[in-house]
């Protein structure tokens, strides 16, 4: 009874049902339950052993009526609470087809990536708005309108891991190769309120770091950000050459400080990397064409994952002129310790 006090006030439609059909059944069980310890206690009292109770009172067996009482109550019980488990198993499920907001959740060790998508399932078209932990410091912000159907798409880039919105009363896991999905609509009282979210599979050293918050607006908020956002995304990365010495330290835990480098272009430069992270861990700083998850091939910077400085360090990367463009740089040990390489 105590710790069903710790259930949280949903604040999704198909949250709420699944929080009233939980009061049934605690209703239901807490009835059963005085009922039966009840009629226990009562008889045990009631019909104890006495002074001078020394013949054993007469003994009978089987009574047909009251057997196909007992059945038939639980039984009933069972049934009601099955159908209604079903039905509101199905409105979780529930999925709509009339080409809502979708989101695709990435889950990966150990963050997360939101990136958000109109039109039909299987004919998705991207907003340009992807979010993601800011400047590795701040976990991300799953920015959600209220009163509309959000469509969720769920991938995992590498190992299982859940993505869970206690208030939504939901967790759903992300499995490498499965393609899991739902939809939700947040309750339109809940606009302008921000919520917690966590990984809630164990996936490896960092798993408590895997939070995100979600933040709900009002749809008019909403399609305001969307376009905002998608035109500042669309300008790329916003940080410009400061001369040919560059300087980038990682930071407790498994952080880099920045996550947006910049060099002039056809120049050589140099990388300072300090590595300030806790005591014994190894960082480096690797540069690409693009992420190698993506096929990207190595340009500068550290040689390989066996090329480390390990905490406390300092080391300086050589970088020969490079093209313009938008590269890429991440920690070969921590691939989500990653930024922006900008020439220009
Ligand atoms: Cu991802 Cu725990």
């Amino acid at each position: 009874m105590l710790l069903t006090a710790c259930a949280p006030n949903a604040i999704t439609e198909s949250g709420n049902k699944v929080h009233s059909l939980y009061t049934i059944v605690l209703v239901m069980a807490a009835v059963v339950f005085v009922a039966v310890e009840g009629a226990i206690v009562y008889n045990a009292v009631r019909y104890r052993r006495r002074k001078g109770d020394d013949a054993l009172p007469e003994q009978f067996h089987g009574n047909t009526k009251i057997e196909i009482v007992w059945t038939l109550i639980p039984s009933l019980i069972i049934l009601a609470l099955f159908v209604m488990s079903m039905v509101v198993l199905a409105d979780v499920n529930r999925e709509h087809t009339n080409d809502p907001l979708t989101v695709r959740v990435t889950g990966f060790q150990w963050q997360w990536r939101f990136e958000y998508f109109t039109g039909p399932p299987d004919h998705l078209k991207p907003e340009g708005v992807t979010v993601e932990a800011e400047g590795q410091t701040k976990p991300p912000t799953l920015v959600v309108p209220v009163g509309e159907q959000i469509h969720f798409e769920l991938e995992s880039a590498d190992v299982n891991h859940s993505f869970y919105v206690p208030a939504w009363l939901f967790k759903r896991d992300l499995i490498p190769g499965l393609h899991n999905t739902f939809d939700t609509t947040i309750e339109s009282r809940y606009a302008d309120q921000r919520f917690h979210g966590q990984c809630a599979e164990l996936c490896g050293d960092y798993h408590n770091e895997m939070t995100f918050e979600v933040a709900t607006m009002t749809p008019q908020e909403f399609d305001a950000w969307i376009q905002q956002e998608a035109k500042k995304q669309a300008q790329g990365p916003q940080c410009a050459p400061q001369g040919t010495q560059l300087k980038i330290d990682a930071v407790p835990s498994i952080k880099f400080d920045t996550d947006c480098l910049a060099a002039p272009a056809n120049q050589p430069v140099t990388i300072d990397f300090t590595n300030k992270d806790n005591p014994g861990i190894p960082h480096n700083v690797d540069i690409y064409t693009k992420d190698p998850a993506q096929g990207g091939t190595h340009l500068a910077g550290a040689k390989d994952v066996n090329d480390v400085v390990t905490a406390p360090g300092q080391t300086t990367y050589q970088v020969d002129g490079l093209d313009p463009g938008n590269y890429y740089f991440h920690c070969d040990v921590h691939p989500q310790m990653n930024g922006v390489f900008v020439v220009k």
